[in-house]
């Protein structure tokens, strides 16, 4: 029988690993979460006393990090240490897509999760249990497995002997909801194939996770149902998409069309809404991966499958950008361009993989001059993202919606902030050069009001 957890440490504090501890020390006050991390200025950020400068924007996430924090709940730098005090080591590393070598392009990049393997296996001291937080590809456990089992029976200074379980425990939170999600999940995974460990892990969760949501499998079943849960979620949202397109040419609604189908309760009303396709650190990752691991396999019909719905989301993201080109006369040099929301969807500060990226990209490409307005993303988050500095690159950054649309030809929604759910059209489209556009690619702008101050309006899959 394994004893109950009384110490846990994270390696990565990042989007995953800092909400999830942060809501495991809040509902677990009987176990010290330590989360680690390399990057110093993140453990800062962190550790700030004022809780709005936290690294990670998630709402309600201040208020469980100012419950804890300090009383079980740690940030530092101090990998070490916190490695050897803990019962239950998570591994929550960026696994980012692979930029060269074998696989670039699809295959994950595995360097963080062995590093941080090889740390465990160096600083743990007794039994200690390794859960992949980590979103990895399947077997990835037989790696972690490999390295810790090269320590197994070392004897750190005259102390127990080292030993490991690894076990698999993906995590599901979606950015912008991760407290609700963590908080009332709608199941949590733990594969493995020791019984003790698995029931440990399920211990800490069932302090606020009713027992049925907790499901165990194997090791390689839960690493293979993170990547399917996220494939088919970025399925449904390729699928919408396509059928906006059709949408657009036949005179259909893609709303009314997306009602009507997600009432089937086969088919379910969630993930229906078209946009300008998926952004976020996980979908193309993570189908990407599904990709190589098919074509690894031999599977080369099921990897081209999969692939079509990377393939539909950047096609999107590219027509989105030459519509908006087309419909201005079919040249933007020059032209102003007011473009609203930068990450990759609302309540996040996170832009990784956002739509924006590449729809700016394509119209600095046209020569157009961009105004942006985040509420959430900062200037320079922007620069490193677009690839070339504020001015000189064509664009600038702007602190509101009113500042952005001045003197601009045309204002582009891009992430469905509640802020621009509420624009005064009123009062912003005489601020336009006419005749003027507003394109809503995330169905948020209220048309009539847009419509009623004299814009012409495009919004996604409204034929
Ligand atoms: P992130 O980049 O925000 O955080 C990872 C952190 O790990 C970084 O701060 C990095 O400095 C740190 N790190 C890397 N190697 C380290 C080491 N050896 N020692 C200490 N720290 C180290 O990434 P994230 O968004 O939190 O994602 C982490 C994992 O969770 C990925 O595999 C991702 O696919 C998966 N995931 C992410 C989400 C999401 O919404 N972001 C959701 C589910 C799963
Ligand atoms: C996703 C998964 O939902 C989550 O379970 C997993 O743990 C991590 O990856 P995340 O990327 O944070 O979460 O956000 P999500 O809400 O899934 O949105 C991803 C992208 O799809 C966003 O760009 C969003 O705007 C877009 N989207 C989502 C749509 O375009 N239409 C929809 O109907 C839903």
């Amino acid at each position: 029988m394994t004893a109950p957890i009384r110490s846990i440490c994270c390696i990565g504090a990042g989007y995953v690993g800092g909400p999830t501890m942060a809501v495991i020390a809040d509902r677990c006050p009987q176990i010290q979460v330590t989360v680690v991390d390399l990057n110093a200025a993140r453990i800062a950020a962190w550790n700030d006393a004022d809780l709005s400068k936290l690294p990670v924007y998630e709402p309600g996430l201040d208020a469980v990090v100012g419950r804890c924090r300090g009383r079980n709940l740690h940030f530092s730098t101090e990998v070490e240490p916190a490695i050897a005090a803990a019962d239950m080591v998570f591994l929550s590393v960026n696994t980012p897509t692979k930029t060269k070598g074998v696989g670039a392009g699809q295959a994950s990049d595995l360097r963080w999760i062995e590093a941080s393997a090889r740390q465990v296996a160096a600083c743990a001291q007794g039994h200690t249990i390794v859960v992949e937080k980590s979103t990895l590809p399947v077997r990835t456990a037989e790696t972690v497995k490999a390295i810790l089992s090269a320590a197994q029976g070392d004897v750190p200074g005259g102390g127990e002997p080292k030993s490991f379980a690894v076990l698999s425990n993906p995590e599901f939170l979606a950015e912008g909801t991760a407290i609700p999600d963590l908080e009332n999940p709608d199941r949590v995974l733990i594969g493995g194939e020791d019984s003790d460990a698995i029931e440990a892990l399920a211990g800490v969760y069932g302090q606020w996770v009713p027992q049925e949501r907790i499901l165990r499998t194997n090791l390689w079943s839960s690493e293979l149902s993170k990547l399917t849960a996220n494939a088919f979620l970025a399925q449904r949202i390729s699928s919408i998409n396509s059928i906006a397109a059709l949408c657009e040419s036949t005179g259909a609604d893609v709303q009314e069309v997306a009602h009507a189908i997600g009432t089937d309760s086969r088919i379910g009303s969630k993930f229906l809404k078209a946009g300008p396709g998926f952004g976020g650190s996980c979908f193309q990752k993570d189908i990407l991966n599904l990709v190589y691991l098919c074509g690894h396999y031999g599977l080369h019909e099921v990897a081209a499958y999969w692939q079509s719905v990377v393939d539909l989301n950047a096609w999107q993201q590219h027509r989105i950008a030459r519509l908006v080109v087309q419909k201005l006369f079919g040249t933007v040099t020059g032209k102003r361009i007011a473009i609203l929301g930068f990450a990759f969807k609302a309540d996040t500060n996170d832009t990784r993989e956002a739509p924006a990226i590449r729809i700016c990209q394509d119209l600095l490409e046209e020569g157009a001059q961009l105004a942006i307005h985040d509420p959430k993303v900062p200037e320079a988050q922007m620069a490193s993202d677009l690839g070339c500095p504020a001015e000189a690159g064509g664009w600038h950054a702007v602190a509101s919606p009113q500042l952005a649309v001045g003197g601009a030809d045309a204002v582009v929604i891009l992430t469905e902030w509640q802020s621009f759910r509420e624009l005064p059209w009123m009062e912003l489209a005489p601020l336009m050069r006419r005749p003027a556009w507003l394109f809503d690619a995330r169905s948020v702008a209220d048309l009539t009001a847009a419509r009623a101050a004299g814009l012409q309006v495009w919004r996604v899959g409204m034929g």
